[in-house]
């Protein structure tokens, strides 16, 4: 643990209670909302000695939880099972066990209404709860990505109705999650935590509990530096992706390889850092925290150019590749109204579950409009439901078998999980289209993204008989 204390913090009994109660972990700490952070911060917690709480209103989680049973695939059930065995983690749907905790973190939704507006809903409701049984020497962090201003201008009103005052007789901090769900090196425990208070008392008891669970933690100012250190993370992610997106499509009209390029340009000790082109952007946060930042922005009357930009280059990449699958259809003279696509790979990203704004669900959808038969292939999504995308009837996934692989016209790779055998299905597909660089070398049946089209012969269909003669 490394943490530097706030310097010129009000002494106070509340603040001297809840220290000694962070440094000898008796502190009953909880959690609501159980789901990709809050399931593994718990544990953490759980695991570093506290005494821990999950709330969420998901009664299914909450029965996993209690029997034991881990739903994230980062987290295993083994480590599940040993801590609610040892009564140091159990879960509820009831927020009245909050009167009783010492410590509480936000780890609720935070999507965008179709406006691309915040949606606060659910931080709103997790505080109206919190708000009932907040009490004196209590510990409220939000961990839920959010606009600058979220804590302060929002949550810390909520709390204060009840006539408590934070940074006084409550302590009110933000500190951003940065999980990356599925990274086997950087996971809750050795990633470091940003932490901003209000005031330098609540800064120092979060950086305390923190401190006990994770290796390093990072102090800021406030909690809206904390807020905007998360976004610009998003942000620098979300344009660099848009940028590389960019390049890519440069590169295919140049006819030059961006995997080529990107693979070059990254041996660079300095000054370069690579992002690698793909079908569009996915996941609960880079398609989306960056809008958060440009709606504060707009109401503070900057114009944000670069995320606006950014999101119009990665959002026209489903259709980018679409217009690849059927280039590489018609050279093989087919079209794709009635052909066969099959998409391998509809998670966000590689060797996880999440669907979230998966842009092979779009590139699916686009497919499916223009009259091609869609099925899919994903190891890690056994089904998808009528209602999860646009073509509107429910799915499951092919077998990745040579024989299902060979009966598409085409398999377009938009997700490179690592357990599938591309040996296999190089060596079975009549056509690929391959938008995430899976498949190594040039094939004469193998369409890139961002690289030239193989050197091939037009299959162009057989004459007509001459009807007249
Ligand atoms: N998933 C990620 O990789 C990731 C990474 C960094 C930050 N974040 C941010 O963390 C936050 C949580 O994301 P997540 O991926 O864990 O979401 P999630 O949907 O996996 O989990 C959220 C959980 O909160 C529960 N919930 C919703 N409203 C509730 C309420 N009022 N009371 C109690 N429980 C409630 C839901 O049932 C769900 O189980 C979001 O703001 C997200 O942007 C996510």
């Amino acid at each position: 643990m490394s943490h530097s204390v706030a310097p010129g913090r009000p002494e106070s009994r509340q603040f001297d209670a809840l220290r000694e109660k962070l440094s000898s972990r008796t502190a009953r700490v909880g959690v609501v909302g159980l789901g990709y952070v809050g399931l593994p911060l718990a544990v953490e917690f759980a695991r570093a000695g506290f005494d821990t709480t999950g709330i969420d209103l998901d009664r299914r989680k909450v029965d996993a939880v209690s029997q034991g049973t881990s739903y994230i695939p980062d987290v295993p059930t083994t480590e599940v099972a040993r801590l609610v065995a040892d009564d140091m983690l159990r879960a509820t749907t009831d927020f009245s066990c909050v009167a009783e905790l010492d410590t509480i973190n936000i780890c609720v939704p935070t999507p965008l209404r179709k406006t691309k507006d915040p949606d606060m809903s659910y931080i709103v409701s997790a505080v109206d709860e919190i708000a009932k049984h907040l009490h004196p020497g209590m510990l409220v962090i939000l961990e839920s990505t959010t606009y600058p201003g979220t804590t302060e201008e929002l949550v810390q009103p909520m709390l204060e109705a009840g006539g408590l005052k934070a940074g006084v007789d409550f302590f009110l901090a933000f500190s951003p999650e940065r999980v990356d769900p599925g990274n086997p090196t950087f996971n809750t425990h050795n990633v470091p935590k940003v932490v901003g208070g209000v005031g330098p008392a609540s800064t120092e008891l979060a950086s305390m509990l923190y401190g006990a669970a994770i290796e390093t933690i990072v102090p800021v100012s406030s909690p809206q530096a904390a807020e905007m250190v998360k976004l610009l993370e998003n942000t620098f992610r979300m344009v660099n992706i848009g940028l590389v997106n960019e390049i890519a499509l440069m590169c295919d009209r140049l006819g030059l390889d961006v995997w080529e390029v990107v693979k070059a340009a990254a041996t660079k000790p300095f000054g370069f850092m690579p992002f690698y082109p793909g079908p569009g952007l996915g996941g609960h946060c880079i398609p989306i925290d960056p809008f958060y930042l440009s709606w504060k922005a707009k109401q503070n009357g900057f114009d944000p150019r670069f995320i606006e930009l950014a999101g119009q280059v990665n959002g026209g990449m489903p259709h980018f590749v679409v217009d690849k699958i059927t280039d590489a259809l018609n050279r093989h003279a087919k079209s794709v109204n009635g052909s066969t696509v099959l998409v391998l790979g509809i998670a966000y990203k590689r060797d996880i579950d999440d669907m979230r704004e998966s842009p092979s669900l779009d590139v699916m959808a686009l497919l499916h409009k223009k009259g091609a038969k869609v099925r899919y292939a994903d190891p890690y999504v056994p089904t998808l439901a009528a209602r999860a995308w646009h073509g509107g009837f429910d799915m499951q996934t092919e077998p990745l078998t040579p024989a299902a692989i060979a009966d598409a016209d085409c398999v377009a790779i938009l997700t490179e999980h690592r357990t599938v055998d591309y040996d296999m299905v190089l060596n079975s597909a009549k056509l690929i289209v391959d938008t995430r660089n899976a498949i190594a070398g040039r094939h004469p049946h193998v369409f890139k993204l961002g690289a030239p089209a193989p050197v091939m012969q037009l299959e162009t269909p057989a004459p007509r008989e001459n009807v007249l003669a």
